[in-house]
Protein backbone atom coordinates (compact mmCIF):
# COMPACT_ATOMS: atom_id res chain seq x y z
CA UNK A 1 0.00 0.00 0.00
CA UNK A 2 3.28 2.28 -0.35
CA UNK A 3 1.97 4.47 -3.32
CA UNK A 4 3.18 5.91 -6.05
CA UNK A 5 5.78 3.93 -7.10
CA UNK A 6 7.20 3.84 -10.37
CA UNK A 7 6.82 0.99 -13.00
CA UNK A 8 10.37 0.97 -14.33
CA UNK A 9 11.75 -1.07 -17.40
CA UNK A 10 14.62 -3.06 -15.96
CA UNK A 11 16.31 -4.55 -19.13
CA UNK A 12 19.02 -7.53 -18.57
CA UNK A 13 21.40 -9.86 -20.68
CA UNK A 14 24.84 -10.34 -21.50
CA UNK A 15 24.84 -11.17 -25.35
CA UNK A 16 21.59 -9.89 -27.08
CA UNK A 17 20.41 -13.21 -27.12
CA UNK A 18 19.31 -13.20 -23.67
CA UNK A 19 18.80 -9.82 -23.51
CA UNK A 20 15.20 -9.49 -21.84
CA UNK A 21 12.97 -6.43 -20.05
CA UNK A 22 10.79 -6.92 -17.18
CA UNK A 23 8.56 -4.40 -15.79
CA UNK A 24 9.10 -3.34 -12.15
CA UNK A 25 7.02 -1.74 -9.56
CA UNK A 26 9.07 -2.48 -6.43
CA UNK A 27 12.38 -0.64 -6.96
CA UNK A 28 13.63 2.34 -5.29
CA UNK A 29 16.55 4.23 -3.71
CA UNK A 30 18.60 3.13 -0.67
CA UNK A 31 21.67 5.17 -0.35
CA UNK A 32 23.24 7.92 -1.50
CA UNK A 33 26.55 7.30 -0.84
CA UNK A 34 27.62 5.46 -2.40
CA UNK A 35 24.82 5.59 -4.74
CA UNK A 36 22.49 2.75 -4.35
CA UNK A 37 18.79 1.02 -5.47
CA UNK A 38 16.94 -2.16 -5.07
CA UNK A 39 14.49 -4.15 -7.50
CA UNK A 40 12.34 -7.34 -5.72
CA UNK A 41 11.75 -10.05 -8.50
CA UNK A 42 10.12 -13.61 -8.20
CA UNK A 43 12.57 -16.13 -8.29
CA UNK A 44 10.18 -17.91 -10.89
CA UNK A 45 10.49 -14.23 -13.60
CA UNK A 46 12.96 -15.22 -16.46
CA UNK A 47 14.91 -12.38 -15.70
CA UNK A 48 16.04 -13.28 -12.37
CA UNK A 49 18.11 -16.00 -13.06
CA UNK A 50 19.71 -13.13 -15.93
CA UNK A 51 20.07 -10.86 -13.17
CA UNK A 52 21.75 -13.63 -10.50
CA UNK A 53 24.14 -15.14 -13.03
CA UNK A 54 25.47 -11.44 -14.55
CA UNK A 55 25.07 -9.23 -11.57
CA UNK A 56 23.97 -6.64 -13.69
CA UNK A 57 20.65 -4.94 -15.25
CA UNK A 58 19.69 -1.49 -15.88
CA UNK A 59 16.07 0.60 -14.41
CA UNK A 60 14.96 2.56 -17.20
CA UNK A 61 12.48 5.16 -16.63
CA UNK A 62 9.44 4.96 -18.53
CA UNK A 63 6.83 7.56 -19.81
CA UNK A 64 3.23 8.06 -21.02
CA UNK A 65 4.41 6.70 -24.91
CA UNK A 66 5.70 3.75 -23.61
CA UNK A 67 3.24 2.84 -20.94
CA UNK A 68 1.72 0.01 -22.87
CA UNK A 69 5.00 -1.69 -23.77
CA UNK A 70 5.46 -1.28 -20.13
CA UNK A 71 2.27 -3.16 -19.01
CA UNK A 72 3.01 -5.83 -21.96
CA UNK A 73 6.57 -6.61 -20.41
CA UNK A 74 4.67 -7.16 -17.38
CA UNK A 75 2.50 -9.44 -18.07
CA UNK A 76 4.52 -11.65 -20.80
CA UNK A 77 7.74 -13.65 -20.26
CA UNK A 78 11.06 -13.53 -21.76
CA UNK A 79 11.38 -17.45 -22.00
CA UNK A 80 8.59 -17.08 -24.91
CA UNK A 81 8.98 -13.85 -26.24
CA UNK A 82 12.05 -11.52 -27.45
CA UNK A 83 10.18 -8.10 -25.62
CA UNK A 84 12.63 -5.66 -26.99
CA UNK A 85 11.31 -7.09 -30.61
CA UNK A 86 7.86 -7.64 -29.72
CA UNK A 87 7.22 -4.00 -27.77
CA UNK A 88 9.61 -2.21 -30.61
CA UNK A 89 11.78 -1.17 -28.17
CA UNK A 90 15.86 -0.23 -28.99
CA UNK A 91 18.60 -2.06 -26.82
CA UNK A 92 22.00 0.30 -26.87
CA UNK A 93 24.83 0.20 -25.24
CA UNK A 94 25.30 0.50 -21.57
CA UNK A 95 28.94 2.53 -20.49
CA UNK A 96 29.85 0.47 -18.09
CA UNK A 97 28.02 -2.97 -17.71
CA UNK A 98 26.88 -5.75 -20.81
CA UNK A 99 23.18 -5.14 -19.62
CA UNK A 100 21.69 -3.19 -22.59
CA UNK A 101 19.93 0.21 -21.95
CA UNK A 102 16.46 0.74 -23.74
CA UNK A 103 17.33 3.78 -25.84
CA UNK A 104 13.56 5.19 -25.79
CA UNK A 105 13.81 5.70 -22.12
CA UNK A 106 14.83 9.32 -20.44
CA UNK A 107 16.91 8.28 -18.18
CA UNK A 108 18.76 4.78 -17.75
CA UNK A 109 20.46 3.85 -14.37
CA UNK A 110 23.44 0.93 -14.64
CA UNK A 111 23.54 -1.43 -11.87
CA UNK A 112 25.36 -3.74 -10.33
CA UNK A 113 24.38 -6.37 -7.62
CA UNK A 114 25.66 -5.98 -4.49
CA UNK A 115 23.87 -8.27 -2.54
CA UNK A 116 21.05 -10.98 -2.57
CA UNK A 117 18.14 -10.73 0.07
CA UNK A 118 16.11 -13.81 -0.06
CA UNK A 119 12.74 -12.05 1.65
CA UNK A 120 10.20 -14.28 0.82
CA UNK A 121 8.05 -14.31 -2.51
CA UNK A 122 10.50 -11.51 -3.93
CA UNK A 123 14.52 -11.50 -3.65
CA UNK A 124 16.10 -8.10 -2.95
CA UNK A 125 18.40 -7.09 -5.39
CA UNK A 126 20.64 -4.87 -3.57
CA UNK A 127 22.72 -3.02 -6.66
CA UNK A 128 25.27 0.00 -6.64
CA UNK A 129 24.41 2.95 -9.39
CA UNK A 130 27.52 3.16 -11.26
CA UNK A 131 26.36 4.88 -14.10
CA UNK A 132 23.48 6.73 -15.19
CA UNK A 133 22.72 8.43 -18.78
CA UNK A 134 20.38 10.79 -19.27
CA UNK A 135 18.77 11.89 -22.78
CA UNK A 136 20.33 15.04 -24.02
CA UNK A 137 16.98 16.82 -24.53
CA UNK A 138 15.71 17.09 -20.75
CA UNK A 139 19.20 18.75 -20.25
CA UNK A 140 18.92 22.73 -19.62
CA UNK A 141 21.19 23.85 -22.05
CA UNK A 142 21.73 27.06 -20.05
CA UNK A 143 22.33 25.61 -16.68
CA UNK A 144 23.40 22.06 -17.27
CA UNK A 145 19.82 21.47 -14.92
CA UNK A 146 17.85 18.15 -15.88
CA UNK A 147 14.22 19.19 -16.46
CA UNK A 148 12.90 15.67 -15.15
CA UNK A 149 9.54 16.99 -15.64
CA UNK A 150 9.40 17.40 -18.89
CA UNK A 151 9.79 13.93 -19.89
CA UNK A 152 6.17 12.49 -19.32
CA UNK A 153 7.13 9.79 -16.50
CA UNK A 154 4.16 7.60 -14.91
CA UNK A 155 3.55 6.77 -11.91
CA UNK A 156 1.97 3.21 -10.63
CA UNK A 157 -0.55 3.48 -7.92
CA UNK A 158 -2.50 -0.09 -7.22
CA UNK A 159 -3.00 -1.50 -10.66
CA UNK A 160 -3.23 2.11 -12.18
CA UNK A 161 -0.70 3.49 -14.35
CA UNK A 162 -1.30 7.55 -13.41
CA UNK A 163 -0.06 11.07 -15.33
CA UNK A 164 1.56 13.33 -12.49
CA UNK A 165 -0.21 15.98 -11.47
CA UNK A 166 1.20 19.26 -11.98
CA UNK A 167 3.98 20.64 -9.57
CA UNK A 168 2.52 21.88 -6.06
CA UNK A 169 5.83 22.76 -4.76
CA UNK A 170 10.00 21.95 -4.21
CA UNK A 171 12.54 20.82 -1.74
CA UNK A 172 12.42 22.61 1.44
CA UNK A 173 9.70 25.47 0.02
CA UNK A 174 7.81 24.93 3.30
CA UNK A 175 10.74 27.01 5.10
CA UNK A 176 12.29 29.13 2.59
CA UNK A 177 11.66 32.78 3.10
CA UNK A 178 8.80 35.05 0.29
C1 LIG B 1 3.15 -2.68 -13.33
C2 LIG B 1 3.85 -3.98 -13.05
C3 LIG B 1 4.77 -4.06 -12.00
C4 LIG B 1 5.43 -5.26 -11.71
N1 LIG B 1 6.34 -5.30 -10.68
C5 LIG B 1 7.03 -6.44 -10.44
C6 LIG B 1 8.01 -6.47 -9.39
O1 LIG B 1 8.28 -5.49 -8.71
N2 LIG B 1 8.66 -7.65 -9.18
C7 LIG B 1 8.40 -8.79 -9.93
O2 LIG B 1 9.03 -9.84 -9.69
N3 LIG B 1 7.48 -8.77 -10.94
C8 LIG B 1 6.80 -7.63 -11.21
N4 LIG B 1 5.87 -7.59 -12.22
C9 LIG B 1 5.62 -8.80 -13.01
C10 LIG B 1 6.68 -9.08 -14.07
O3 LIG B 1 7.01 -7.91 -14.80
C11 LIG B 1 6.14 -10.15 -15.04
O4 LIG B 1 5.92 -11.35 -14.33
C12 LIG B 1 6.98 -10.40 -16.26
O5 LIG B 1 6.22 -11.09 -17.20
C13 LIG B 1 8.25 -11.17 -15.97
O6 LIG B 1 8.99 -11.25 -17.14
P1 LIG B 1 10.17 -12.31 -17.37
O7 LIG B 1 9.62 -13.68 -17.10
O8 LIG B 1 10.56 -12.12 -18.83
O9 LIG B 1 11.28 -11.95 -16.45
C14 LIG B 1 5.18 -6.40 -12.51
C15 LIG B 1 4.26 -6.32 -13.58
C16 LIG B 1 3.61 -5.13 -13.84
C17 LIG B 1 2.64 -5.06 -15.00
Amino acid sequence: MIYPVPAVLVSCGEMESEYNLITIAWTGTICSTPPMCYISVRPERHSYQIIKRTGEFVINLTTIEMTKKVDWCGVRSGREFNKFKEVNLTPGPSKLIKAPIVMESPVNIECRVTEIKELGSHHMFLAEVINIQVNEKLINAENGKLNILDSGLVAYVHGNYCVMGKRIGTFGYSVSRK
